[in-house]
């Protein structure tokens, strides 16, 4: 071909240089468009619109939702840019943000609340590393994760998407970003188990005040953070300069508004925000990557269509996750340009940086999928890392007569919603972009994992099977899934236990000592039940490997985890944060009793 760009011994920023002098405007703003993999009117869309990236939104799995099935699905689709005049490979994204949830049979992790109540950085690293792995096998570059929020507001759906409240948690887990793409310089993402990152929601997504959301139902998401300078530098900045410094491929702008204390200016869409996109990000932290934009979320910036696509390009948006009207948006981003609105150097900018990423990801060489790890995803190997992250994240919080570890030998009472629920303990972003409860992928439920340890217990949901004659009850309790704002306290959702659970606790505590798991994606209110409950334990969203769980129940590993969030007495608590002034939670941020005499396997 003799074409530099297609020349790999050439240095990546050589390549970008030829390749963008090369290119129309449509072709430009056609890499600058992303587009959901359903709303392509035909494949040839793909060709004729040169676009740039497709994505599965959360829950878009192809039909047999097969491993192979999702390579065989994303090469359809690669196949389709050999038509274009340069044949620039398309970047595929998906929603990977506790193992590769979308697929069947994957191993799902602990969502990030129980990684963060981990502690261990080095496993955080472990789990973005098998997760990774699974990605690329089945043609995935591209993951939309870790999300970098600081949740300062449990009531928040997507508490659960966080490492913690303390932006010094949140920053000592980003060792996910290695995990994820490899050496900070970028220099392994052209490996067959590294993907690209992003680092989301830019910023201040966890920071948003109750009742300030404006979008549909929701209650706090992608609602106002008001904020001092101060704390949006400390508080929510932090992470993602720690993120750009781990060379984060790619950065996803949040759907919330900042509203700097002292700011002459009110709220700002952080889509509209170039003081901060372009100015903090780019200027300041000096992202080298792209920035792509949250989902329809240009569209939520006042003013019409054009001033959208206009105000966030030049804001800093290098990418638009449009992603159902891709025609509109390319047609209108080119006439921006043609009109002046947005600078040519804009453009070339934007297309260079997502260009760098996808020549450090060797899609130029190999733009289809590299199977080999395909037998990787689900295997004994990842669901012992996925184990080893749940029962590390397991927290406990009272533990009154030393009643755990529990001992095989004991006649155990097992009752709760969530004790066998593998939906409900995988949580959001399960299989669909909502989760739901029942047996909806591979997995072992708590209750399965604890029979592994003692086959006689009882297994009784309401508790309804007698209560007489027990050494010890275990009542599993929490939440059925969300995922994002669908989640909001106020929307539907509480942070009281169900009244099916409410009983259950009464029941099984009354009648023997009994411990209380919390299987959540953020702290539920036990207040006045505490006194009645001998153990108690905040298990979050522990993934598919129950047997995890069960791990710490019976001893075989010691309870390490500590709080990642501070966990509130009542509601009119909320929010409250380690480091506030007045600070009376029920447990405090960075509470967890340990049992470190973990008895012989
Ligand atoms: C969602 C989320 C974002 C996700 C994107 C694609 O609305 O806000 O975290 O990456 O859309 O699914």
């Amino acid at each position: 071909h003799g074409l530099p760009y297609l020349d790999a011994r050439l240095p990546v920023k050589r390549r970008v240089a030829d390749l963008l002098a090369r290119m129309t405007l449509a072709e430009k703003a056609g890499q600058m468009t992303q587009a959901e993999r359903n709303a392509l009117r035909a494949p040839g869309d793909i060709a004729g619109y040169a676009l740039g990236s497709l994505l599965s939104g959360g829950g878009s799995v192809p039909s047999p939702n097969t491993p192979e099935a999702w390579a065989r699905m994303i090469d359809g689709y690669q196949l389709r840019t050999r038509a274009t005049r340069l044949q620039i490979p398309l970047i595929y994204g998906v929603d990977a943000v506790h193992g590769h949830n979308n697929v069947a049979g994957a191993t799902v992790m602990p969502h990030n609340i129980g990684i963060g109540a981990t502690r261990d950085p080095a496993l955080a690293a472990r789990t973005g590393a098998v997760t990774a792995k699974e990605v690329r096998a089945t043609g995935v570059p591209w993951d939309f994760a870790p999300c970098l929020c600081v949740t300062r507001d449990e009531r928040w759906g997507r508490s659960y998407e966080a490492f913690g409240e303390d932006p010094a948690l949140v920053t000592a887990m980003e060792t996910v970003i290695q995990g994820m793409q490899g050496a900070r310089n970028g220099k392994d993402l052209d490996r067959n188990d590294k993907v690209l990152t992003s680092a989301k929601h830019f910023v201040g997504d966890g920071g948003t005040e109750f009742g300030s959301s404006t979008t549909g139902s929701y209650t706090i998401d992608q609602g106002v953070t008001r904020v001092t300078r101060e704390e949006l530098e400390a508080v929510h900045l932090a992470p993602f300069a720690e993120a750009v410094k781990r060379g984060a491929g790619t950065v996803m702008p949040s759907y919330s508004s900042l509203d700097v204390i002292g700011d002459e200016h009110g709220p700002v869409k952080m889509h509209a925000n170039a003081e901060m996109i372009n100015g903090v990000l780019k200027d300041r932290m000096g992202f080298e990557g792209f920035v792509i934009s949250d989902w329809q979320a240009i569209d939520q910036i006042p003013g019409d269509y054009p001033s959208d696509v206009r105000t966030s390009v030049n804001a800093g948006l290098d990418m638009i996750m449009v992603p159902t009207n891709y025609q509109d948006f390319t047609r209108t981003l080119v006439a921006e340009v043609e009109a002046g609105r947005i600078p040519v150097s804009r453009i070339d900018d934007a297309v260079a940086r997502i260009l760098t990423q996808k020549f450090r990801l060797g899609l130029f060489e190999k733009p289809y999928a590299d199977t080999t790890h395909l037998s990787s995803v689900g295997s004994a190997a990842h669901r012992a890392v996925a184990r080893e992250a749940a029962a590390a994240s397991q927290v406990l919080l009272k533990n009154e007569g030393g009643l755990l570890p529990l001992k095989p030998s004991q006649k155990v009472y097992v009752a709760g919603s969530n004790a066998d629920d593998l939906g409900n303990q995988t949580g959001g972003w399960t299989i669909s972009w909502q989760g739901s409860s029942g047996k909806h992928t591979t997995g072992t439920t708590i209750l399965e994992g604890m029979r592994k340890n003692a086959p006689g217990l009882t297994w009784s949901k309401d508790a309804s099977a007698p209560v007489e004659g027990y050494d010890a009850g275990v009542v599993v309790v929490g939440e059925t899934p969300y995922a994002e704002g669908v989640g909001d306290v106020g929307n539907g959702h509480d942070l009281e236990l169900s009244a099916a659970d409410k009983a259950a606790v009464d029941r099984v505590c009354a009648a023997m000592p009994c411990a209380v798991l919390v299987v959540s994606g953020r702290p539920q209110l036990i207040g006045d039940r505490l006194p009645g409950i001998d153990a108690l334990v905040a298990s979050w969203l522990p993934g598919t490997e129950g047997d995890g769980v069960a791990d710490v129940l019976y001893g075989r590993v010691p309870f390490t985890g500590q709080l990642p969030v501070t966990w509130p007495r009542s509601e009119a608590q909320l929010p409250v944060n380690v480091g506030d002034s007045s600070y009376d939670p029920q447990f405090p941020y960075g509470w967890g009793l340990t049992t470190l005499t973990a008895v012989p396997k």
